[in-house]
């Protein structure tokens, strides 16, 4: 059995992984310091003798004992990393720099869940690892995409300098059960309005596209890098390359759920990238992975749950 760190562990990717690694017999810390996290997404773990749950801030150093750390800890979706930009870039940096100092003493393998936004608004499509992005480094965005691309450094700089095992995964657009329902995102935002019968909101023509993994596809790939050999590093590519339109997206949203919202369009926000889209090639060669859930399927999965949701308000979700 191996110890193993999550931080971020109560938000929704973190909660999930927790889960899987539980479910392999590891023994799982979980930290958080449940800024956009809840303890309600573990709670059904709280009696497992192999789970811990910390509350602790990643910007501060941790001393504990692991063999592995998966740093997910970060505000993922604009409406919560642009409520504190300052906290969301030291969350990024000073976070990776404790948990790779932690990783040095302990030297132990770590993985961070880096994002596509380091591709900010590409000129290339799909993005490939080796692209570098077009990213706009004073925008309202920044905070995030210039954070994690820090973070990105920072691990390599551990890597070179120090010999540290590191896996860098750059996650694309990931949806499924205990997704915030109030964080913006289009997933969320999509089924929670058409479940309440409001507007459903597209910003822009609703033409700009967007990928979405199912989440139990993405912890998959998460898994499956930590456990490839220590020379290969990544960066990696894991996400669904299937490519809708936001109208299209709404569109079975509706049809799923059987709703009679409307809907409306608004402006785009700044910086909102036209296309979103990843090549996998090298998740498929290295992690012998690519997603198997399909649309249809995996938002049948988030409509339950926030079916769920909304019935016990167990969110706070405004009615
Ligand atoms: N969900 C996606 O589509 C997606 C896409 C790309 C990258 N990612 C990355 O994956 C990771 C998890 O994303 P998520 O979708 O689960 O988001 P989330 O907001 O649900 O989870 C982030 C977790 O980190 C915690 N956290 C935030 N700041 C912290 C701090 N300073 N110290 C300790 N804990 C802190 C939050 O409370 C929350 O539980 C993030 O690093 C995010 O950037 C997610």
């Amino acid at each position: 059995m191996k110890r193993i760190l999550v931080t971020g562990g109560a938000g929704f990717l973190g909660s999930h992984l927790c889960d899987r690694l539980l479910d392999l017999g590891e023994d799982v810390l979980c930290i958080d310091n449940f800024f956009t996290g809840s303890k309600r997404n573990i709670s059904h773990r709280f009696s497992h003798p192999h789970f811990e749950l910390l509350r602790h801030d990643v910007t501060f150093p941790l001393y504990v004992e692991v063999d592995q750390i998966y740093n997910l800890a970060c505000p993922a979706s604009p409406v919560h990393y642009q409520h504190d930009p300052v906290q969301t870039t030291k969350t990024s940096v000073h976070g990776a720099i404790n948990m790779l100092g932690l990783a040095k003493r302990l030297r132990a393998k770590i993985l961070q869940a880096s994002t596509s936004e380091v591709y900010g608004d590409p000129e290339m499509h799909p993005q490939r690892e080796e692209y570098w992005g077009r990213v706009n480094p004073i925008g309202i965005r920044s905070c995030y995409d210039e954070g994690k691309r820090c973070a990105e450094t920072l691990f390599f700089d551990y890597h070179r300098q120090l010999r540290l095992e590191i896996k860098v995964m750059r996650i694309f657009n990931t949806y499924g059960p205990r997704m915030h329902p109030n964080d913006g995102r289009v997933v969320s935002n999509f089924i929670v309005q058409a479940l309440k019968g409001e507007d459903i909101t597209i910003y822009g023509d609703g033409q700009q596209t967007r990928s979405f993994c199912y989440v139990d596809d993405l912890i998959e790939g998460m898994i499956r890098l930590m456990g490839t050999p220590p020379d290969f590093t990544g960066p990696v590519n894991v996400g669904n390359p299937g490519e809708f339109t936001m109208l299209e997206l709404a569109e079975r949203v509706l049809q799923l759920t059987a709703s009679k919202s409307k809907l409306i369009f608004k402006p785009l926000p700044e910086d909102d990238p036209r296309q979103r889209k990843p090549d996998i090639n090298l998740a498929k060669t290295k992690l012998g992975w690519e997603p198997k859930v399909s649309l249809e399927d995996g938002l049948k999965e988030t409509i339950a749950y926030f079916e769920k949701t909304i019935a016990n308000n167990s969110f706070g979700i405004r009615s």
